[in-house]
């Protein structure tokens, strides 16, 4: 009998959707889950993959529920490095950039959570790290992946709550003195994720020079390439400055369609693991070992998401209304940081507000405590994250003057 079991978490950021989902109230404002929403709080396929979808829907392709190869579709994996590690650029060294992808063995996953399963059991068994570092706070998710894999989980200090900014000292200290060699250390490639802070280029390369001298494995989670900044290149900065350094890191990167082509449910995306390049035939071996955890696990990953991404980063005009579509989200997201930063400021709420505007990405980490959460869900029917954190995206033109008078509200009591 499993009566002795014990309880399991919930989780905090699907179970607060529902919440909202199931709030009757017309004022109710949903800043939980990550996901983008226009104006108008709707969902929004991209024009970019609605392109694809309605040629995909017209071809009579007698193909297209057939399975994948186990290591999924080779096309998308390679236009999901190249997009990751900035090959096939126009100033490209043919010779030297073939010779770096041969280090990288890519295999499809399922989406960022499968990317980080992936990654997380293929170390358990062949690295057998001591510990997992992971930023305090971070996706609550990571806990649990490195839970399952039985791996200790250790915390480096990551957001410096008196300034709302990133705490570089607190986090190379720790893991100066704690981290242990052949340990895993999880990155967040680009905004972070609850914090929306990331560090700056030459807090980068500090971070990178740590991991080198003192042997520790990088793992990059990359869940918002192009989103964060509408840029993919920029979003990319700290993997590929990881990527390329000498000598070469051991490293991998777990890779998320979700948020850039707005392919949620389609569970898209890609798992990389990097090796040093010393051993030629090392690549192929990892990949090897990907595979058969893949199909031991979940036989492939899904076609209709990658088929999606390989058309549209396959094709310049695709490809770009793609990155038209990156710079509609993202600026839609900034201004939304400044309009909520504005009517806060015109309110006179105590406290500065700065980090809003600041912070990067989908997430603001507010700053408002659990108490003030609590009562902005249940008198106002604001939904964020106990943490504080609000997904910026839920804001719009009409909702924010209500939320920053609701804000101003709790703060003030
Ligand atoms: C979030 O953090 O809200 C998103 O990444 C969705 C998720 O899977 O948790």
């Amino acid at each position: 009998s499993f009566s002795s079991l014990p309880d399991a978490p919930v989780d905090e950021i699907f179970s607060l959707n529902h919440a909202y989902a199931t709030d009757p109230n017309p004022n109710k404002v949903n800043l939980s889950l990550g996901v983008y929403r226009t104006e108008e709080g709707q969902p929004w396929p991209l024009s970019s993959v609605e392109q694809v979808e309605q040629e995909l829907h017209s071809q009579n392709n007698p193909a297209r529920h057939e399975y994948l190869p186990i290591e999924g579709d080779r096309e998308f994996l390679d236009h999901a490095r190249d997009l990751m590690f900035g090959f096939n650029k126009n100033d490209t060294d043919v010779e030297k950039e073939a010779k770096a992808k041969k280090r990288i063995a890519s295999v499809q996953s399922i989406s960022g959570t499968g990317a980080n399963h992936l990654g997380a059991a293929f170390l358990a068994h062949h690295l057998k790290p001591k510990h997992v570092w992971v930023s305090i706070p971070t996706w609550a998710n990571h806990h649990t992946i490195w839970e399952l894999q039985g791996i200790e989980r250790k915390g480096y200090p990551y957001f410096d709550a008196s300034t709302c900014a990133f705490n570089f000292e607190g986090a190379i200290t720790t893991l100066e003195n704690e981290a242990e060699e052949g340990d895993v250390i999880l990155l967040h490639a680009c905004a972070h994720n609850p914090t929306g802070v990331d560090p700056s280029k030459e807090q980068w390369k500090k971070i990178a020079e740590l991991c080198q001298r003192k042997r520790l494995f990088p793992f990059f989670d990359s869940a918002y390439q192009g989103f964060a900044s509408g840029s993919a290149d920029e979003d990319a900065w700290a993997v590929r400055y990881f990527f390329n350094l000498s000598p070469p890191l051991e490293m991998c990167v777990a890779q998320s369609f979700s948020k850039n082509f707005g392919l949620y449910g389609h569970r898209t995306g890609a798992f990389h693991l990097v090796t040093n390049g010393s051993k030629p035939a090392e690549t192929e071996l990892v990949r090897k070992n990907l595979c058969h955890i893949i199909r031991g696990e979940y036989s492939m990953g899904p076609r209709y998401g990658s088929t999606i991404v390989k058309r549209v980063l396959g094709d310049s005009a695709l490809r770009a209304q793609w990155q038209k579509d990156l710079t509609a989200m993202s600026s839609r997201i900034k201004r939304m940081r400044q309009a909520l930063y504005d009517e806060l400021v015109r309110l006179n709420t105590p406290g500065s507000w700065e980090h809003i505007i600041n912070q990067n990405g989908m997430f603001s980490y507010t700053g408002l405590t659990l108490k003030q959460v609590l009562t902005l869900r249940n008198e106002f029917h604001i939904y964020l994250l106990k943490s504080g954190r609000a997904s910026v995206s839920g804001f719009s033109e009409k909702n924010v003057a209500y939320v920053a008078q609701a804000i101003d509200n709790v703060v003030r009591r």
